[in-house]
Order: structure tokens, then C-alpha cells, then sequence
């Protein structure tokens, strides 16, 4: 990798996309960004690329443009409301993914939850039992996420990707270092998750390209 790699952050004013745009810049990468309000990324608007668009407009987003010179690409978008019915990020990923593929990015990591399930895989009993009580307001969001999975399992494998099934609980205080488990789930605050999607996306071992698993605090 070398010292100035270019990120394309997509949702990098949420919860965890704010806290990766933060550590890419730290350790002197370039970071572009897509965002809906510009004004929210505040004084670091001046240190990124910032290109505006919604990716509900995807007719309007010139998908080659954004990826053009990109080294690492992340995924951090979520709109629990306009997913409640709408699968936003599969319709976007129909047209972003050929433009990645075609400008060679390096690695591509998506953020899905921890509720969401890989393709072609299941729920324990208790996460699905969380998934369809207390967390029922987000199906809509697991059910995009299962989408952009399973199109990234069955049309992408041409590409580097990961996928990071997250637990998140707050955007409060690190409680320690995340890492990838198959099996074992646990609630971070965005700062980890963020912390634990830069590593996976900069790991120079391929061990977790073409995954879809959980993180958790070891
Ligand atoms: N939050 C959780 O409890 C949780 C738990 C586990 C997994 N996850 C997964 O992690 C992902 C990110 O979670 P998060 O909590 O960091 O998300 P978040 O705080 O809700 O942020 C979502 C980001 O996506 C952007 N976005 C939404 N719709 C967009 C659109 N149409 N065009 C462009 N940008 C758009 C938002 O921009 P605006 O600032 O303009 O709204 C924001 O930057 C989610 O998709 C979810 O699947 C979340």
C-alpha cells in the first residue's frame, strides 16, 4: 500500500463512515467522499474530495467519475426509512460495482449488520429472535444488505471485496479491538467498527476477501 492511498467513503457522515473518513486522514491517505449535505462534514469538508448526490438519484451519479483513480472504496450507507421499502444500495451497487470493476479498484468493504444474514446462510435463534422483535424497524435495512451480499457472492467474485456484518450499540468510547469471527457477535461502539473496517480493508492478507462475517472484541 503505499502512503497516499485514495478512499472513496460512501456514507462518511454516519456513525461509522465519520469515524473511518477520520482515520484515513490521520494516517495521511486522501479521502473522497458522496454525500447528501455537504454542511455536515464541517471544517473537514477542506481536507476531501467531496462529491454531492444521493445514491436514491443513481441516473444522476456519474459512477465511473467517482471511482476514477480510487484505491479503496467502503461502504457505510444507511437509510433505515428509505430502505423500509426501497432496496437503495442493491439498485445502486447494479451501477457502481461495473464502474469499480472497470477502474480496477483495490478492495471494496461493505458494512452490513450483524442481523443481516450472509447468502445462503442463517440467523442464530437469538439473533433472529432480535431481528423480528426489538430490531424489527430495520429489517428493511437487513433485507438491502442481503441483496448487495448476495449480488456481491453471485456477480461480483471478480472483485476483492468484504463484507463486515457489524454489531453497533452507540457512538460512545472504544471498548477494544475488534476482529473478524465467524460465529461470535459483539456490540461495538462506531469507533471500532470503523477501526476494525480501516484494518480489514488495508490487511495485506487476503484471509478475509469474499467473507461476510461478524466482528468481535477478542
Ligand atoms: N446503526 C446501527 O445500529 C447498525 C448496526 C449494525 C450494522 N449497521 C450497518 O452499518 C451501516 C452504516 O451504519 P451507521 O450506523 O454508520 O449509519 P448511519 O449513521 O445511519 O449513516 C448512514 C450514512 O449513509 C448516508 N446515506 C444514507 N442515504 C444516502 C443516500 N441516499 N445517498 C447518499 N448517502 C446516504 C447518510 O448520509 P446523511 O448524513 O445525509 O443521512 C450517512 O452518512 C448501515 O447500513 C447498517 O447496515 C448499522
Amino acid at each position: 500500500m503505499s502512503a497516499s492511498s485514495l478512499f472513496l467513503v460512501l456514507g462518511a457522515t454516519g456513525g461509522t463512515g465519520k469515524h473511518l473518513v477520520k482515520r484515513a486522514l490521520q494516517d495521511g491517505h486522501r479521502v473522497r467522499v458522496l454525500v447528501r449535505s455537504p454542511q455536515k462534514l464541517g471544517d473537514q469538508a477542506a481536507d476531501l474530495d467531496v462529491r454531492q448526490g444521493s445514491i436514491e438519484d443513481v441516473d444522476e451519479i456519474d459512477t465511473d467519475k467517482l471511482v476514477e483513480g480510487v484505491d479503496y472504496v467502503v461502504c457505510m450507507l444507511g437509510d433505515k426509512e428509505a430502505q423500509r421499502d426501497k432496496k437503495i444500495n442493491y439498485l445502486f451497487m447494479q451501477k457502481f460495482v461495473p464502474s469499480m470493476r472497470k477502474h480496477g479498484i483495490k478492495r471494496f468493504l461493505y458494512q452490513a449488520g450483524g442481523l443481516s444474514k450472509p447468502y445462503q446462510g442463517s440467523l442464530s435463534w437469538t439473533l433472529w429472535l432480535i431481528r423480528n422483535t426489538i430490531a424489527s424497524g430495520f429489517n428493511g435495512q437487513h433485507l438491502d444488505n442481503e441483496a448487495v451480499m448476495e449480488y456481491l457472492e453471485t456477480q461480483a467474485k471478480d472483485l476483492d471485496w468484504i463484507a463486515h456484518r457489524a454489531g453497533i450499540i452507540s457512538d460512545g468510547e472504544s471498548k477494544g479491538t475488534l476482529e473478524r469471527s465467524i460465529s461470535k457477535f459483539s456490540m461495538a461502539p462506531h469507533r471500532d467498527c470503523a477501526d476494525y473496517s480501516y484494518r480489514l480493508m488495508l490487511d495485506p492478507s487476503k484471509d478475509a476477501i469474499h467473507t461476510s462475517d461478524f466482528s468481535c472484541y477478542v
